[in-house]
């Protein structure tokens, strides 16, 4: 029996390749050489088949012996491997609680973010609707249903990018009023923040700029309505002791047009260099919804009347924080940002 199954020269083997076993891989190798399926063990098992039957049974129990002791050696080898790539783990992952943690730079909302973020905020306490419209849109939208038609002398007022076809790039936030009275009945009652283009470029124009339009349809609305409304929003946005005033003016969807000032929230209404010595600043234009332009959308003027605004946010935002150049909003320089931190 000796001859077929020596024991003492195979467990020689496993001791020694098991000393040499440094990780899971080699360990699971190895193991397989010796136990797998035609590992050299079980090949001894297989082997039995050639023996006398009579010697079958005890050479059996020697083979079973040596797989157990050779599955307790390797078991023992897993233990150590394991232990060893553990420590090694802890070792590459460890960290030093007490070094000082990493500073990550803090951002900073834009002026006009805080500016919408303000008015949005000021707005919905007085029971606005947010309707965010569309920067592309049809002359019909921007202008036509605004009662300016083609070759309407008011078109000048708003140099245009026109994209081809019937499409322009929105000059005016006030074309989503149509959209909303086209799909809604009266009481209307939104505020729309977003981005308007026109071909202008200097110290006080982009081409790209934001506006926030107002707009309020229902029976009995009333310029009174309007202006209790701007006093509200002008001592919420520029302070408690700002004042606002109405200049008539002329846009043709409106009808009164009004301009807004608001006192000079810097002085006081003295005069100084940001009101240019008059004690009021222009902020909006405003006025009584058109009867064009409600019939236009379908909302029968003689049963409904309405009021509707429009700012330029980054105008808001200039006088707000004293910018003196529209430019720093759109570079994007982290310097003059980072000023607008809470
Ligand atoms: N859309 C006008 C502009 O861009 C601003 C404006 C004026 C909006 C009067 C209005 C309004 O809703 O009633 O200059």
């Amino acid at each position: 029996m000796q001859d077929i199954v020596n024991t003492d020269e195979m467990k020689a083997k496993i001791e020694s390749a098991v000393k040499d076993i440094s990780s899971s891989v080699e360990l699971r190798e190895t193991k397989m050489k010796f136990l797998g399926k035609n590992g050299e063990i079980p090949s001894l098992m297989k082997g039995l088949k050639d023996l006398p039957s009579e010697e079958r049974p005890a050479a059996g129990k020697v083979i079973n012996a040596l797989r157990e002791w050779a599955e307790d050696a390797f078991g023992k080898c897993e233990e150590r491997i394991k232990n060893a790539e553990l420590n090694a783990r802890y070792e590459r992952e460890k960290i030093d609680v007490t070094m000082p943690g990493k500073r990550r730079k803090k951002g900073a909302f834009h002026p006009d973010t805080l500016v919408v973020d303000e008015l949005v905020s000021v707005f919905s306490g007085m029971g606005f609707e947010i309707y965010e419209g569309r920067e592309i849109e049809t002359d019909y939208y921007n202008f036509t249903a605004l009662n300016t038609p083609k070759d309407h002398p008011a078109r000048d007022m708003q140099d245009t990018f026109y994209l081809g076809g019937d499409f322009l790039l929105r000059t005016q936030t006030s074309a989503g009023q149509v959209h909303v009275m086209e799909n809604k009945k009266p009481p209307i009652k939104i505020l729309s923040p977003g981005k308007v283009y026109r071909p202008d470029d200097d110290a006080t124009h982009s081409p790209m700029f934001s506006q926030m339009e107002g707009l309020v349809v229902d029976r009995g609305i009333t310029l009174c309505d309007l202006k209790g409304m701007l006093d509200e929003f002008a001592r919420k946005i520029f302070g408690s002791g700002v004042k606002t005033r109405l200049r008539p003016s002329y846009f043709p969807f409106t009808e009164p047009s009004v301009e807004v000032d608001v006192s000079c929230f810097e002085c006081g209404g003295k005069g100084c260099k940001l009101c240019k010595g008059t004690g009021w600043i222009e902020v909006l234009g405003a006025g009584m919804v058109n009867r064009a332009v409600l019939e236009n959308c379908g909302i029968d003027p003689d049963e409904y009347t309405g009021f509707a605004f429009g700012m330029g946010i980054e105008r808001i935002a200039m006088l707000k924080y004293g910018i003196n150049n529209m430019k720093l909003l759109f570079e994007g320089d982290v310097r003059f940002g980072k000023q607008f931190r809470e």
